[in-house]
C-alpha cells in the first residue's frame, strides 16, 4: 500500500447551494467559504443583502462564485423575472453566512423586505436553511436574539455557531461566525444521506500514554486520523456522536461531543460510561496492552552506576471486550465493531480477533503500517465471511465503513 490511492471525487460534485451574506464583518470570512464550497465542486449563487455590500463587494463573491450575484429583488436576470423563486428552486441548500442579528428577527417573523429574506421564506419544502450567526456577544446575549434564533430552529432551520472568541469590536465571548471550514462541514453533513439518523455513536480514537514517571511514559504512533474521520462520517450520516480521544493533535470534527482522555484506564472509564447511551460503539483506538505497574511520583533518575530502570507491566482493560460483554450488547441494543491491526495472516486473525472480542463486525487494517497516513484499506469480517473495502483516503473509507455498518444493523432495511 505503498502508491497513493485514487484522489476523491470533490465533496459537493454538483450539489447547488445558495450562500446568502448580511451585512457583519464576518462577510471577509464568506468569501473563504464561497471559495471552499466551489473547491468542493458545488456550484455556488450568492445573494447578500444591501448591507453585506457595504463590507464586501459583489464583484468579489462573482469571481470567487463564478456566477453572477444577487442583491436585489427587482433583478430582472432570472429566466422568470423573479429572483427571490428562481433561485431558491435552484438551491438545494441555503446558508446565510454571516446571518446577522436583523436578519435573523426577519426570518423569525417571517418578514421578506429584501431578496435574501424573500429567497428564505420562499424556499420549496425540503431544502435546508443554515444561519451562521455573526455578531457582538452582548447582542447575541440579548434575549431577544435568543428568542428568534429558537424560534427560527423551531421554523426548521439549522443554526450553526456560535464560536466564541476575540471579536472585531475588541470584546471576547459568544457570537463569533463559525469558522470556514466548519461551515462547509455543516453543509456537507446537511447534504449527506441520513443512514444514521437519530442513533447515538460513541467512538474510541488515537493511542494511550501510559505514564512511567511525571515526564516520561510508553505510547503508540496511532494518529487518530481514522477514528476521527469515521466520527465526522457518523455525525454527517445524521448520528450524534461522542468521540473518545487519546492524546492526537487532530481538530474536533464539526458536529462531535469529544473527550480527551491520556491512559488505556482512563480511556476504559469514558468509553464504559458514555456505552450506556450508546446505539453503536466503534473501537479504533489504538489502546495500549500494557502500563507500567507504577507511576513513580518524582521523575525516575540515573543513579551513576549504569543500572537501568527494571520495568514490571500490567495488563490494560481489553475496553472492547468490557462493551461487548456489557447487558446492552448482549440484549442487542449496542452494535459493537473493532478494528485490528495484523502483521501477518490477516484473514484468519482478523477473524479470530472478531470471535474473542465477541463484536459482529471487525474491520482489520490491510498492510501493517497504516498509522498516521491518510490512506488506508480495510477488510471487513462478519459472521457471513470477508469483504474488502477499497484503498481509498481515510475520509472515503470512513464513510463507506459507516456504510456498511448501516446496512447490518439489527432491523435496517437491507440488512
Ligand atoms: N482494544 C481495546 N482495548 C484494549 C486493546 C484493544 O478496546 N486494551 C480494541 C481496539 O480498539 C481494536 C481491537 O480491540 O478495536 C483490537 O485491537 P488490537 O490492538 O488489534 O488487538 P489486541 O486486542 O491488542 O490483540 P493483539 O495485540 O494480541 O493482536
Amino acid at each position: 500500500m505503498t502508491e497513493a490511492p485514487p484522489p476523491d471525487a470533490p465533496e459537493l460534485a454538483g450539489r447547488r447551494v445558495l450562500l446568502g451574506l448580511t451585512g457583519g464583518i464576518a462577510c471577509y470570512k464568506a468569501a473563504e467559504l464561497c471559495r471552499l464550497l466551489v473547491k468542493a465542486g458545488a456550484q455556488v449563487r450568492v445573494a447578500m443583502t444591501e448591507a453585506a455590500c457595504r463590507f464586501i463587494t459583489p464583484l468579489t463573491m462573482q469571481a470567487l462564485s463564478g456566477q453572477p450575484v444577487f442583491v436585489s429583488q427587482w433583478d430582472a436576470r432570472p429566466n422568470n423575472h423573479m429572483a427571490h423563486i428562481e433561485l431558491g428552486r435552484e438551491a438545494e441548500l441555503l446558508l446565510v453566512a454571516p446571518a446577522s442579528a436583523d436578519f435573523i428577527a426577519q426570518i423569525a417573523q417571517g418578514r421578506a423586505g429584501e431578496l435574501l429574506a424573500l429567497l428564505c421564506l420562499a424556499r420549496p419544502d425540503g431544502v435546508p436553511l443554515l444561519l451562521a450567526p455573526a455578531m457582538n456577544r452582548q447582542m447575541w446575549q440579548h434575549p431577544a436574539t435568543q428568542r428568534n434564533v429558537r424560534q427560527c430552529a423551531a421554523d426548521g432551520a439549522q443554526v450553526l455557531g456560535v464560536a466564541s472568541g476575540a471579536q472585531a469590536c475588541g470584546e471576547i465571548g459568544d457570537g463569533r461566525m463559525l469558522e470556514p471550514e466548519d461551515l462547509l462541514h455543516a453543509v456537507t453533513a446537511a447534504l449527506a444521506p441520513k443512514s444514521l439518523a437519530g442513533l447515538r455513536v460513541l467512538i474510541s480514537a488515537g493511542p494511550t500514554f501510559e505514564a512511567l514517571d511525571p515526564v516520561r511514559g510508553i505510547t503508540n504512533l496511532s494518529s487518530g486520523k481514522m477514528g476521527f474521520a469515521i466520527a465526522r462520517a457518523a455525525f454527517e450520516a445524521g448520528a450524534q456522536v461522542q468521540l473518545v480521544a487519546g492524546p492526537v493533535s487532530l481538530p474536533t470534527p464539526y458536529g462531535v461531543q469529544r473527550s480527551d482522555v491520556t491512559s488505556a484506564l482512563d480511556m476504559h472509564a469514558a468509553v464504559m460510561e458514555r456505552a450506556q447511551e450508546a446505539d453503536i460503539f466503534i473501537s479504533t483506538a489504538a489502546v495500549a496492552d500494557w502500563r507500567p505497574a507504577q507511576k513513580a511520583a518524582q521523575k525516575i533518575k540515573k543513579d551513576g552506576s549504569g543500572a537501568t530502570p527494571a520495568l514490571q507491566f500490567v495488563e490494560n482493560p481489553d475496553i472492547l471486550a468490557a462493551v461487548a460483554r456489557s447487558p446492552r450488547a448482549a440484549e442487542g441494543k449496542l452494535y459493537c465493531v473493532g478494528f485490528a491491526a495484523e502483521s501477518e495472516n490477516l484473514l484468519d486473525n482478523a477473524a479470530a480477533k472478531r470471535q474473542r472480542k465477541g463484536v459482529p463486525l471487525l474491520a482489520a487494517n490491510i498492510g501493517a503500517a497504516t498509522f498516521g497516513r491518510d490512506d488506508n484499506a480495510l477488510l471487513l469480517v462478519d459472521e457471513h465471511g470477508a469483504q474488502q473495502l477499497p484503498h481509498a483516503s481515510k475520509r472515503r473509507l470512513a464513510q463507506l465503513l459507516i456504510a456498511e455498518i448501516a446496512r447490518r444493523l439489527p432491523g435496517a432495511a437491507s440488512a
